[in-house]
């Protein structure tokens, strides 16, 4: 297995606010390779754009890192000093959020934006670069690309601004990429285009995405491996055809309901009684306990850590953030506590 391009280790961000610091990420762990898009999903407030935001060294004030660790390849990168992480953020990691315009500039021409990408991170001149601009537009399936690169944001439509993103995000060729919500905003069968490209162009160009969505259809047509977040944790973290398909947190069962696939149209995560906690009012014990079907005496006190649990050819993995590996935070498959034998060693069945 080749070294990860993204390890994030016990991580953890509060928000220092009057009401006390607030845990928005509490200890969360997990690694994308290349060319590997892991799918985050969770309700709304779960720590998945905080997670996101962490990464890129672009925490909203007053959010910081309090604990942990983050490293892109062999470099440590949460410790780096703010105009190193500039740096680090423009040519080795790409950004996709939800609006384009967040990303793109209305008052230049895109190909002006492209060029300016590839210039700051290549010793391309300038003719070059704007040649590497038109492939990269015709990459991602921008009609008439020598035209379309004098226009203006503006003048596309959202699906078509969504791959000049894409291309914009891909110009410094980063090695990893987070997607925030990129398709959200979009049509549904824009959607399934744009979702089809970005994993396609990463698969060639070796790219590492974390791909942030609330859209099952989404995650079930583009990742590979899937987190679920609830409450700034992992509730549960694997491969797609374990997590989706045979999910054993009681949080992720109630979640994978209904897994549409983007073909069958927007598929949005199953409604589970009850919402996410306030970050003010986060309960002891599993944060998800007073939603739980589950529930037992030990889940109340008892903080669940994820627990590898082995889906894969090779066995049981014995980390739980390492790739190929499945971890469950919950105590039904604690076997240890269990005196041996977990209670639940497959997955359970709780809809
Ligand atoms: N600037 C901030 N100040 C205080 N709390 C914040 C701030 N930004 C986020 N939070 C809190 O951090 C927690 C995680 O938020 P985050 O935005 O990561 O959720 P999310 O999983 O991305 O949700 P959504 O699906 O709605 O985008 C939430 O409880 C949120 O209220
Ligand atoms: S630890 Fe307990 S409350 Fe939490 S998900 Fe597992 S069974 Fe439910
Ligand atoms: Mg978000």
């Amino acid at each position: 297995m080749s070294a990860p391009i993204l390890t994030v280790r016990d991580l953890r961000v509060a928000f220092e606010t009057r009401a006390g610091s607030l845990p928005a990420i509490d200890g969360v762990s997990f690694e994308i390779g290349r060319g590997e898009i892991l799918g985050v999903v969770g309700e709304s407030g779960a720590g998945k754009s905080v997670t996101g935001s962490a990464v890129i060294g672009l925490l909203d004030p007053p959010g910081r890192i309090v604990g942990g660790e983050i490293h892109l390849g062999t470099e440590r990168i949460d410790t780096l000093p703010p105009e190193r992480m500039r740096r680090v953020r423009g040519r080795r990691i790409g950004m996709i959020f939800q609006d384009p315009l967040t990303s793109l500039d209305p008052l230049y021409r895109v190909g002006e934006q492209i060029v300016e990408t590839i210039r700051t991170h290549t010793d391309l001149s300038a003719r070059a670069a704007r040649n590497r601009a038109v492939d990269l537009l015709a990459e991602v399936g921008i009609p008439a690309p020598e035209r379309r690169i004098d226009g203006y944001p503006h003048e596309f439509s959202g699906g078509m601004r969504q791959r000049v993103v894409i291309a914009l995000a891909l110009a410094a060729e980063p090695e990893l990429i987070i997607a925030d919500e990129p398709t959200t905003a979009l049509d549904v069968s824009v959607q399934a285009q744009v979702i089809t490209l970005l994993k396609r162009l990463c698969r060639d160009h070796g790219t590492a995405v974390m791909l942030v969505t609330h859209d099952m259809g989404v995650i079930a047509e583009a990742a590979d491996r899937v987190a679920v977040m609830y409450s700034g944790r992992i509730a549960e973290i694997g491969p797609i055809e374990s997590v989706v398909r045979n999910p054993r947190h009681p949080y992720a069962i109630g979640l994978m309901g209904a897994i549409p696939t983007l073909t069958q149209g927007a598929g949005r995560l199953a409604q589970i009684p009850g919402s996410m906690p306030r970050l003010t009012a986060i309960p002891p014990g599993c944060a998800f306990h007073p939603r739980c079907p589950k529930v037992f005496g030990r889940c109340r006190v008892e903080r669940p850590e994820p627990i590898p649990v082995g889906t894969e050819p090779g066995g049981i993995g014995t980390d739980p953030a390492r790739i190929g590996t499945s971890a469950v935070a919950c105590h039904l498959y604690d076997a240890d506590a269990a005196g041996g034998a977990a209670p639940h060693a497959e997955p359970l069945q709780v809809r």
